[in-house]
């Protein structure tokens, strides 16, 4: 390493490198042949590009003289409003392989002034953190966790306090676990859902069980819903947005405040608030509605995997606009606006019909890709969770932790996977059962790639020379991940 001259900040030094680069490094010792090329599981990436039409239009809009300049921070207004439309359409329930809009019963409660666009994901999540919490602060993430999200707390001098899943659970965080952990320097909960790495999607009723919680804390609760679309089902990933259904014998309405038409309105605590008064003990079916969310829920959204452009850089925060504000002084210093010919070009097109068929007939493709995946993968690897992007499996050999599987398979047989331990941190590959798991991504090649890929994880099973475990029941035995922070 050449010397520098000046000093590097803490929080840089003690954050992990980025993983996936290592990866990548394991593939590059793989001599790949035309039979056997490389199948990069890693990095979870779309396996097609954007449809003609949408390639099209963004290099229509690369054109576009208003695509030259500097856009508002928050994004273009157009974008916004369709996003919202967007929203209405997904929180309100579509229906799964339809390639028309069809709106039924639920309303949701979303408009533009409720939408950010920035420059990917990510720096939603950057910016959001830098408003939420401060050095010293603590964010709650479930572990395993998307490592970029720890990353950024680390980078910023917040702790991330780790809520531990278990594969016999099926990942699904636990809402009394996380009661718990919070304490008076808890600013957020931030949840991934369907989750990356595990691809554990959760339920509307756990959702919202976690939003009364950040509710009866006043903190926050953080929605990273970038595999949105990617839930087979056609109701709503959850129920956060809408608007209750009126009863058909009404009690004498309360005297509610008006509801806020300008940011100045709205109320920063949600106590100040009436609307916030069910006990957090009663139960919280999938269909009911929680209250209100803006004071509490902030719901981040990518569009480089539903519409195949992660290179455009493109994704959302819906928030309160009064958080909004906040964000919109931390991204006109992060990104001044989001890529405008990307924003001009996904205007025209989210609620399009041809659009909307794209991003179900990806959904379908990917739900048949982990059933093949589902049913391919040899015994005794096991799959503990999917969904999403992703696969979390486990794998046979005794006595061997997962990133030497990962790297070995990768090098020799060209199946690029990652291991548990880079979603974690701390000395996790060196307890037996912790260092057992695996992440693939299924999106990133066809079907035949992961029917390919799956031959050779068995091919290579057999071939290592590890000693193998026989095939054992149920979902992994109960560890904890250990974190050394
Ligand atoms: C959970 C999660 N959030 C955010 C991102 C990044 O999204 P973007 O490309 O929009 O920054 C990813 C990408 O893998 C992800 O898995």
């Amino acid at each position: 390493m050449l010397p520098l001259a000046f000093r590097l900040s803490k929080g840089v030094t003690s954050t992990l490198a980025p993983p996936i680069p290592l990866a990548a490094s394991w593939a590059s010792r793989y001599t790949p042949t035309p039979s056997k090329p490389l199948l990069n599981l890693s990095q979870g990436v779309p396996g097609i590009p954007p449809p003609d039409f949408l390639r099209e239009a963004l290099s229509e809009r690369a054109k576009d003289i208003r695509g030259f300049g500097y856009g508002p921070v928050g994004g273009d207004s157009e974008l916004r409003k369709v996003v919202a439309e967007e929203m209405k359409w997904i929180y309100g329930g579509r229906k799964v392989g339809e390639k028309v809009a069809e709106v039924e019963k639920v309303e949701v409660d979303i408009g533009p002034e409720d939408v950010v666009i920035t420059a990917g994901c990510n720096l939603a999540f950057v910016a959001t953190v830098m408003c939420l919490a401060e050095k010293g602060d603590e964010v709650i993430l479930p572990v395993p966790w998307y490592f970029n999200h720890q990353m950024t707390l680390n980078l910023l001098g917040i702790n991330t306090v780790a809520l531990h899943t278990l594969p016999q659970d099926g990942y699904q965080p636990s809402v009394e676990r996380c009661a718990e952990l919070i304490t008076e320097k808890t600013r957020a909960i931030c949840l991934v859902t369907p989750n990356n790495p595990t691809g554990a999607t959760y339920p509307p009723s756990l959702i919202a069980s976690f939003a009364s919680l950040a509710q009866k804390h006043n903190i926050a609760l953080v929605l990273d819903e970038t595999y949105r679309d990617f839930v087979p089902t056609s109701s709503p990933p959850h129920n956060l947005f809408s608007i209750p259904p009126s009863k058909p014998t009404p009690a004498p309405a309360p005297q509610l405040p008006p509801q806020p038409s300008t940011l100045s309105q709205i109320p920063l605590s949600p106590f100040s608030s009436p609307l916030f008064s069910r006990p957090l003990s009663s139960p919280t079916p999938a269909t009911q509605n929680i209250g209100p969310w803006r004071p509490n829920v902030i719901s981040l959204y990518s569009f480089s995997k539903s519409y195949c452009i992660p290179g455009h850089r493109l994704g959302s925060i819906t928030a309160s606009p009064t958080f909004l504000q906040e964000v919109t002084t931390v991204l006109d210093c992060l990104q001044i606006c989001a890529p405008r010919p990307t924003q001009l070009a996904l205007a025209s097109l989210i609620n399009d019909t041809r659009m909307r068929g794209f991003v179900s007939e990806n959904r379908e493709a990917l739900e048949r890709r982990h059933e093949i995946f589902r049913t391919s993968l040899p015994k005794p690897w096991k799959i503990i969770s999917q969904g999403g992007y992703f696969a979390f499996i486990r794998h046979p050999f005794t006595g061997i932790e997962a990133e030497v599987v990962c790297k070995r398979f990768a090098e020799e047989f060209g199946v690029v996977m990652l291991p548990a331990s880079f979603f974690c941190e701390g000395d996790v590959g060196a307890k037996e059962e912790e260092g057992r798991y695996v992440r693939v991504s299924v999106a990133n090649v066809g079907d035949e790639g992961i029917r390919e890929a799956c031959v050779r994880i068995g091919e290579a099973s057999k071939g290592c020379g590890w000693e193998m475990e026989k095939e054992r029941e149920g979902r992994g035995s109960g560890f904890r991940w250990q974190i050394i922070r």
